[in-house]
């Protein structure tokens, strides 16, 4: 264990225990890159302002500089007892330039530090699940045009409830990923705020200028308040949330490719690469990749909780609590980048099973709504309509048969309304691509979504 910085104030070295409890630097190494580019934009501002000399601050930007490259191709090995990654990548600068690198925390501490490094890197983060989600949303909608005239059961409470199209259930999942992106997107944008300058909490003496900071950080303007700078992390909550979202929706996907798959439904069939076997029923082709995909989403819940119950009640400014932001937000954006990207191309290449979607839609009176409809259209109160509708689903139950083998004189004793026409009413491609309604499931109406949905994208 190398001496602390804060070594001055103390009598006694740290226990080597306490240490290891203490550092975090195996969970926020991954920030390293923010944490040297934060450094780099630091510098060169109070250079900028004066406060340390054009000379000192090359030294230390060629410095961080080099530190990056060996980081970045394995030259450079972390020192696990660091307390930090910010901790490590001073002690390495001065390590190299001496103590010229001792200026580069002037004006700084690494309470901003550390509030800025969590949000360069979230921020980024963001951008590529935002690619993801894409991909997820593009490979959807392909399927949806294929099977936009795809004939399934719809159901409510899982019980077959109106006919739809295949198309028109898939482009449901790319609604919903599309306003995951655009939640993610609006996070962004309020985590996109620089803190640095807030220091360990008060501001400071020096004529720092936090703009310039924020600006060569690609940053949208800076924390007004250097209290709120250094104390909240409400982004990384808004962004664990964002992520319990897109596991939510993954995971009702994934239960609905499960059932889909299973012998009872048949609906589709996952492709091999996609699927797993028993180890000892040589029957099994299980749908294991949607099952942990669902299993996962608990992980992201409780990262979401975490992260909330962290944070609850912590006085202002920074405490050291905070420092379990981290692994709680990581873990959430690792899971959700893993399902998302694996995903994709279980939707691409599973195989959809058209006669047994049709087979199934077929049966259970799903037409019921449509004989109600019938009578609704000739004058019927659509109330009175439904009953005559219900009578008949009993009787036709009673009878062992259904109401496209019933005769018209069978529908006329129901109703002197029935005609001809009713068995074309009832006819199921009728019933479902009828239904053109906005947003409905009818080809035009799915089409118009694939449209609307591609025209977003852009
Ligand atoms: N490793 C710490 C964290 O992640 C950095 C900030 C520490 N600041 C302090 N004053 N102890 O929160």
């Amino acid at each position: 264990m190398s001496e602390k910085m804060w070594a001055g104030r103390f009598k006694k070295q740290l226990d080597s225990k306490v240490n290891d409890f203490n550092s975090s630097i195996r969970v926020d190494c991954r920030m390293y890159k923010q944490d040297i580019g934060g450094s780099i934009a630091h510098a060169s501002m109070l250079a900028k302002q004066g406060i340390i000399s054009e000379e000192d601050c090359e030294q230390i930007i060629r410095g961080l500089e080099e530190i990056l490259n060996d980081l970045d191709n394995g030259k450079l090995e972390l020192d696990l007892t660091a307390e930090d990654i910010h901790m490590f990548v001073e002690a390495e600068l001065t390590k190299r330039i001496g103590d010229v690198g001792k200026r580069l925390h002037t004006a700084r501490s690494r309470n901003d530090q550390v509030a800025l490094d969590i949000r360069l890197y979230l921020r980024d983060e963001c951008d590529e699940i935002i690619i993801l989600l894409k991909e997820l949303i593009l490979e959807l909608t392909k399927k949806a045009e294929e099977h936009k005239a795809t004939v399934m059961p719809g159901y409510t409470h899982l019980q077959r409830a109106q006919p739809i199209t295949f198309g028109h259930h898939l482009m449901a999942y790319a609604m919903m990923f599309l306003r995951d992106i655009q939640r993610v997107e609006d996070t962004k944008k309020r985590m996109n705020y620089s803190p640095l300058g807030s220091c360990a909490l008060a501001g400071t003496t020096y004529p720092t200028d936090r703009y310039d900071v924020a600006k060569s950080l690609n940053m949208n303007g800076i924390t007004l308040n250097s209290l709120d700078g250094v104390s909240d992390r409400d982004f990384a909550v808004e962004l664990g949330n964002a992520i319990a979202l897109i596991m939510m929706h993954l995971s009702r996907l994934s239960e609905e490719i499960i059932l889909w798959s299973s012998w009872e439904f048949k609906f589709i069939e996952l492709d091999d690469a996609y699927s797993t076997g028993s180890s000892i029923m040589p029957q099994k082709k299980n749908p294991d990749i949607a099952e942990l995909v669902r299993g996962k989403t608990g992980r992201a819940y409780g990262n979401l909780v975490t992260l909330l119950s962290m944070l609850k009640s912590l006085p202002l400014a920074y405490n050291k609590d905070m420092q379990e932001d981290k692994e709680a937000i990581f873990d959430s954006i690792d899971t959700v980048k893993l399902c998302l990207s694996i995903f994709a191309p279980m939707i691409t290449t599973m195989t959809v099973i058209k006669e047994n979607m049709y087979n199934a839609a077929a049966k259970g009176f799903i037409n019921a709504t449509d004989v109600a409809d019938y009578l609704a259209k000739k004058g019927l109160p659509f109330r009175t309509a439904y009953k005559i509708s219900g009578t008949m689903v009993a009787y036709c139950i009673d009878k062992n048969t259904v109401f496209e083998k019933l005769s018209l004189a069978e529908f006329k004793e129901f109703s002197d309304l029935f005609d001809e026409d009713i068995f074309d009413a009832i006819n199921l491609e009728r019933c479902t691509f009828a239904r053109n309604s906005q947003g409905g499931t009818a080809v035009e109406s799915v089409e118009e979504q694939i449209k609307a949905v591609k025209e977003i994208l852009k």
